[in-house]
């Protein structure tokens, strides 16, 4: 049978003790052969990353565009990897959020070419020559690319998103669901607040202090739509005023944006629906969300 061949060789001299044998190892193999070949260096594509700049500490300052020009054969294809290649190469002051980068914090919502959605999501566009960075639209900015979500986090709280039974749990354990109940809840539970929706909708820009905006109301409608949680009735009357829940116009900007492919105007029409006809009584017998 033929042996693969060894990628050592022992080397023994004819007259060598065979104590002092030593181990050569041979530098032919492919892989050592592939490490040695050179990268070939690849052309540079240069991209202008025009980016929201203010900075707190000089207040005086107006808010300016700033440009960086970075190489994009030298980058990942995330504009979140370019703004991190910006601020750990170029220039370090330059402030945005980021965490997770795959989706799942939603600390890295911004503008990018007049669209809200998420850094780490949105692929560098390589046929444009420069691209537009702005913070989220129509909110108090901390600095540079970081909005002030205060106002978004209290209107959140104010809905109280928990769940709320209506006693201790059946058996004293847990509280259970069908398969059919828990799938009302598809195209809900998987928003991550990262209030792309809420800053594209107009009736939001005109009346944030007072319309809950549509990633709170869909997150209103998902503890509505749990048939574990006993107070729908309680979290509607909560809505039923001018202006909570009906400053919603159905424009749909909320759901065009939604990096989540989520559907934040159909979650409030259903809301709205369940106030003027009544809501089912089973969440089992909701229309599903989840296209
Ligand atoms: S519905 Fe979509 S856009 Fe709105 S906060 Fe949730 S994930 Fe973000
Ligand atoms: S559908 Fe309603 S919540 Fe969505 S953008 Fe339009 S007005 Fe705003
Ligand atoms: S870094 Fe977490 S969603 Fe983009």
């Amino acid at each position: 049978m033929l042996m693969a061949p060894s990628m050592f060789k022992l080397a023994v001299p004819a007259a060598m003790p065979r104590a002092s044998v030593r181990i050569v190892a041979p530098f032919s193999t492919s892989a050592v052969a592939r490490m040695a070949t050179p990268a070939t260096e690849r052309p540079q594509k240069m991209k202008a990353f025009k980016i929201y700049r203010w900075d707190p500490d000089y207040p005086t300052k107006k808010p300016h565009m700033q440009t960086y020009n970075i190489d994009l054969n030298r980058t990942g294809p995330m504009v979140l990897d370019a703004l991190l290649k910006i601020k750990n190469e170029v220039d370090p002051t330059l402030s945005f959020r980021r965490s997770c980068r795959e989706g799942i914090c939603g600390s890295c919502a911004m503008n990018i070419d007049g669209v809200n959605t998420l850094a780490c999501l949105c692929r560098i566009d390589r046929d444009k020559t420069a691209s537009n960075i702005y913070p989220l639209p129509h909110m108090h900015i901390v600095k540079d690319l970081i909005p002030d979500l205060t106002q978004f986090y209290k209107q959140y709280r104010s809905i109280e998103p928990y769940l709320q039974p209506e006693g201790p749990p059946p058996g004293g354990r847990e509280y259970l669901q069908s398969p059919e109940e828990r799938r009302r809840l598809d195209g809900l539970y998987e928003c991550i607040l990262c209030a792309c929706c809420s800053t594209s909708c107009p009736s939001y820009w005109w009346n944030q202090d007072a319309y809950l905006g549509p990633a709170v109301l869909m997150q209103a409608f998902r503890w509505m739509s749990d048939s574990r949680d006993a107070h729908g009735d309680k979290r509607r009357e909560k809505l039923e005023n001018t202006f909570s829940l009906y400053r919603c116009h159905t424009i749909f900007n909320c759901t065009r944006t939604c990096p989540k492919g989520l559907n934040p105007a159909k979650a409030i029409a259903q809301i709205k629906k369940d106030m003027a006809f009544g809501a089912p009584a089973n969440a089992a017998d909701r229309p599903l969300q989840a296209p």
